[in-house]
């Protein structure tokens, strides 16, 4: 409009393109021309407006409509969607703090019906420093049972998980944080592991594994006994000496008692009640941050403690994950190539002994193993269908 009236002021001749001439004598004509068009133009903005209401009730920006990030989600599924993106995360990235995570995880539905048809789910929680050495040997535990579990990788911040895209650990690492071992910040990623597999509402089990873990039952074995159990799976023991209850500290009273101060093996089996409840304390976890340490190890305490204390009654006090401290030391036996024999593996699967399961004796005591160096991988593949069954 600008530059056609300047340049109906440096030559009308040129303007006639921009400006046609009107006559007079149809003045009223043009008067009735510009009132139709402005109806018009109102009708369209009317419509328009109209029309664009329909869309956001659908998508919920400009960008989504034409982006769209849900291309999975057809179209007569639309209302589901919205339920289906709440009770189970597809982007395990997100950007919400510790605090707003775990205030998220702890919400729990107070009906007993969910409004979509629930398969519990087995969470297997893999904390890692870098590579996960035994992921051929987790893929082949996982083949053919999709929908039965789920998969969380916490590593170091910096670290990506190098798998192609049809990995069972594709897209599962979870945000992380930086872990010094036997410090309160492996406690702080175990519950990180916890709360973002909280956020999935099938989840029902909850497993937590290092890369040096391996399973040495299948899968079905593990799920139903699992899901069957009345019990959860944490180690939990009074111990009178220097790495038990000596290291207690008498500023954790009155709240926590010498006499409750419980040990054991970090790596735990957890069902989703309990799970909830530890990401959800403060209260206790607060004297393990602030008076366990140093030489404590909040780990191997803080959990076995908490539900000695309060849910006695769900835990089996018992790991399901075989380890070897026979050699004593700070550290237990690792197996590498020259040790891994089938006889080895049939002993952890089942060596004569008897464990209790939902009160009755079992001669399955451990599903998982560790810890095995990434040399006993090929000899582990080879045997997994004659042995462990998968
Ligand atoms: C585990 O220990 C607690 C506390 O001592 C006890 O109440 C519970 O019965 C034990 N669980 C089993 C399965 O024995
Ligand atoms: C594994 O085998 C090597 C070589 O035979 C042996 O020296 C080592 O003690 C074995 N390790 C364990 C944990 O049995
Ligand atoms: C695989 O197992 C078979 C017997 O089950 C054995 O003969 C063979 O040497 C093993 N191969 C490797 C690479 O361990």
């Amino acid at each position: 409009m600008w530059k056609g009236m300047k340049l109906r002021a440096k030559s009308d001749e040129e303007a006639v393109d921009y400006f046609p001439p009107s006559p007079r004598k149809d003045w009223s004509i043009g008067l009735m021309k510009l009132v139709s068009v402005l109806v018009i133009f109102m009708g369209g903005i009317v419509l328009g407006l109209s029309l664009s209401a329909n869309f956001t009730r659908y998508y919920n920006s400009q960008t989504e409509l034409f982006f769209p990030t849900k291309l999975y989600v057809s179209n007569c599924d639309k209302d589901s969607s919205s339920i289906r993106s709440f009770i189970e995360q597809t982007h395990l990235m997100h950007g919400m703090t510790d605090e707003e995570l775990f205030w998220r995880a702890s919400l729990v539905p107070k009906m007993e019906e969910y409004p979509f048809e629930r398969v519990p789910k087995v969470a297997f929680l893999f904390l890692t420093r870098g590579p996960l050495p035994f992921a051929p040997l987790w893929e082949r535990f996982f083949r053919g049972h999709k929908g039965l579990y789920s998969i969380y990788v916490h590593a170091l911040p910096d670290y990506k998980l190098d798998v192609t895209e049809n990995s069972v650990f594709y897209g599962r690492q979870i945000p992380s944080e930086e872990v010094s071992w036997g410090s309160v910040t492996l406690v702080d990623a175990e519950k990180r592991l916890l709360a973002n597999a909280l956020l999935d509402f099938s989840n029902e089990r909850f497993v937590l594994l290092s890369e040096s873990c391996i399973p040495v039952y299948n899968f079905p074995t593990v799920y139903e006994y699992l899901l069957n159990s009345a019990h959860s799976f944490v180690e939990s023991y009074d111990e009178d000496s220097p790495q038990g209850r000596g290291r207690y500290s008498q500023h954790m009273a009155p709240l926590i008692q010498h006499y409750q101060w419980r040990k054991g093996s970090e790596w735990f089996e957890l069902n989703r009640e309990l799970a909830v409840t530890i990401i959800a304390d403060y209260k206790y976890y607060s004297m393990f941050s602030k008076y366990c340490r140093p030489s404590c190890y909040p780990d191997e305490h803080y959990i076995p403690t908490y539900l000695y204390m309060f849910y006695g009654g769900l835990n089996a006090n018992r790991s399901v994950t075989w380890v070897d401290w026979s050699r004593g030391g700070p550290h237990p036996a690792r197996y590498g190539d020259p040790n891994i024999t089938v006889d080895f593996i049939q002993s952890i699967r089942n060596n004569g002994a008897f464990c209790m399961y939902n009160s009755k004796p079992t001669s399955i005591c451990f599903l998982f193993a560790r810890k095995f160096a990434p040399s006993a991988l090929s000899s582990l593949l080879n045997m997994s269908v004659a042995v462990m069954g998968f």
